[in-house]
């Protein structure tokens, strides 16, 4: 999709749907009064008749007289001016209206929403990333379609002035954003049948063979043992599909310049292993590779705008299985950094296969390491489906990394990585255990990450309750890529 800011005549302007604002209350703007002027007072009539309850409702006037638009939107659109969380609210609202079924061409008009100055390119991002989100369908494995795909192609933002090349950029922004959203959101839907190990693995090659400055490579079992990753293989054991160690490194910053990681937990189906989980929901747990999607979709979109960063991706991808091969509770493993591991739950998997990563990541030196992962229920319990749970050794990145989130509207919050939590993970027969207990469950399992992150500044997201919806809405959310991409372009200055 195409999505320009430019100055036009909205009366003269021939589209499939033109959608103009109006603001809660106070007159007209100049957009709209002279819209409303070539369609001889229609719009002033319907606010005067009380029409269109100007906060929230929207009213469609096709073929409207003295309008070139072949259907006019008079969308209701709230305080002036709104503050950031009203903006989001009606960017939805507009993208609701423009990927209808039928619309190829649209246009917008923010009737008294200033796309100019220092808050344009920041509206003309949520815009753009709304629509791009609204293109989303999932789709592929229905027979039947029961929705037809919206056919939007081309929108214009109406702006003037000085500023408009600023209003574009936020617009590229935006739509970039929003890829790497769905992309995000598509691996996390597609089933556990498809979306395995391997698969991932050929998505990255596919990915880096279409993106300039990203490369990939991936590792097999073979490698990983001569590596000693004894933590990674023991989840793996039970599975028919081998584990792949995917690396992916985009090149955009300087020579020589210190990396920062990303490493994603790929657990392409969860079914607990021999610690198996319990029937209900099962299904959900394909979803345990969305800290892996995260991470496709933050480089596809750090790779589009061409970010100076260098940046490397670290992605264990796994299937946790129940077998005669599979590791039992009580099994002692090694991991990669020496450290023994006492593994007395085998659904806490992703600890064990993220310390790995985490140890391997040290050889790129990295200014900063970032984990995302589908870690544990308890950070569910705790912060609910709002915000991710953030853990981090290092005060600067971790409020670096809040701030990005209340900016993208992608929230986490912190957690604490005590002393008297890490001793949970006692164990009297090795170094640790892999769990700690019910009781603050999140906390201790980003504890155990922490005992193989002290070389380097390092943060965990705990997006559990974040990264899908349950419900009707079932559906991976493509968080925390919002999150993700805005601390990257900070971070790019
Ligand atoms: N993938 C799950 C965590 C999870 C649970 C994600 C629910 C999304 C929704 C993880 O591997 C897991 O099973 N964690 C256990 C840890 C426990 C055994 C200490 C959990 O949360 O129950
Ligand atoms: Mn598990
Ligand atoms: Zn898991």
């Amino acid at each position: 999709m195409e999505f320009k800011a430019r100055a036009f005549n909205p009366a003269t302007l021939k589209v499939d749907a033109l959608v103009l604002v109006i603001p809660t209350k106070g007159p007209l703007g100049t957009l709209a009064s002279s819209l409303d002027q070539a369609g001889g007072g229609v719009i002033s009539a319907i606010l005067k008749n009380g029409e269109l309850g100007r906060n929230g409702n929207s009213l469609a006037l096709y073929a409207p007289a003295g309008i070139e638009a072949r259907k006019l939107v008079l969308l209701g659109g709230g305080e002036r001016p709104p503050s950031e969380s009203q903006f989001q609210k009606l960017a939805g609202r507009i993208a609701s209206q423009l990927t209808a079924p039928g619309i190829k061409s649209a246009a917008l008009c923010l009737d008294g929403i200033e796309v100019a100055g220092r808050d344009g390119p920041w509206r003309a991002t949520q815009l753009a990333r709304a629509l791009g989100e609204g293109l989303y369908l999932f789709d592929q494995f229905k027979s039947k379609k029961d929705q037809p795909r919206p056919s939007l192609a081309r929108v214009t933002l109406h702006a003037e002035g000085r500023d408009t090349a600023a209003v574009n950029a936020g617009l590229d922004k935006g739509l970039a954003l929003a890829e790497g959203i769905n992309l995000a959101r598509e691996l996390g839907d597609l089933p556990p049948n498809v979306c395995n190990p391997g698969y991932l693995a050929d998505r990255a090659r596919e990915l880096a063979k279409a993106t300039p400055g990203l490369s990939a490579k991936v590792l097999g079992e073979k490698q990983l043992e001569t590596l000693k990753m004894g933590s990674l293989l023991s989840v793996t054991a039970g599975s028919a599909h081998p584990a792949q160690f995917i690396i992916m490194e985009y090149k955009g910053g300087a020579k020589g310049a210190a990396p920062i990681a990303l490493v994603g937990k790929g657990v392409t189906f969860d079914s607990g292993g021999i610690s198996l989980k319990p029937g209900a929901g099962m299904d959900e747990m394909k979803y345990d590779m969305c800290g892996a999607a995260s991470v496709f979709g933050t480089l596809a979109t750090a790779a589009a705008l061409k970010l100076p960063l260098n940046i490397v991706a670290i992605i264990p991808a796994v299937e946790n299985m129940p077998s005669g091969n599979a590791t039992r509770p009580g099994d002692i493993v090694t991991s990669m950094s020496g450290q023994t591991i006492e593994i007395l739950n085998t659904d806490a998997e992703g600890r064990l296969i993220l310390c790995d990563a985490l140890t391997y990541v040290e050889r790129y030196k990295p200014k900063a390491v970032i984990d995302i992962a589908t870690l544990t229920g308890a950070c569910v319990i705790a912060l609910g489906n709002h915000a991710s749970g953030l853990f981090s050794n290092n005060d600067e990145l971790a409020s670096a990394l809040l701030g990005a989130g209340e900016d993208a509207n992608d929230r986490a919050w912190r957690m604490p990585l005590w002393e008297e939590y890490d001793q949970q993970l006692k164990s009297n027969f090795a170094d640790m255990a892999n769990v700690g207990g019910r009781n603050g469950g999140s906390v201790t399992a980003a504890c155990f990450l922490a005992r193989f992150t002290k070389g380097y500044p390092w943060a965990h997201l705990d997006i559990a309750g974040t990264a899908w919806n349950s419900g009707s809405a079932k559906g991976a959310t493509g968080r925390p890529v919002p999150l993700l991409v805005e601390y990257l372009c900070r971070e790019a200055g």
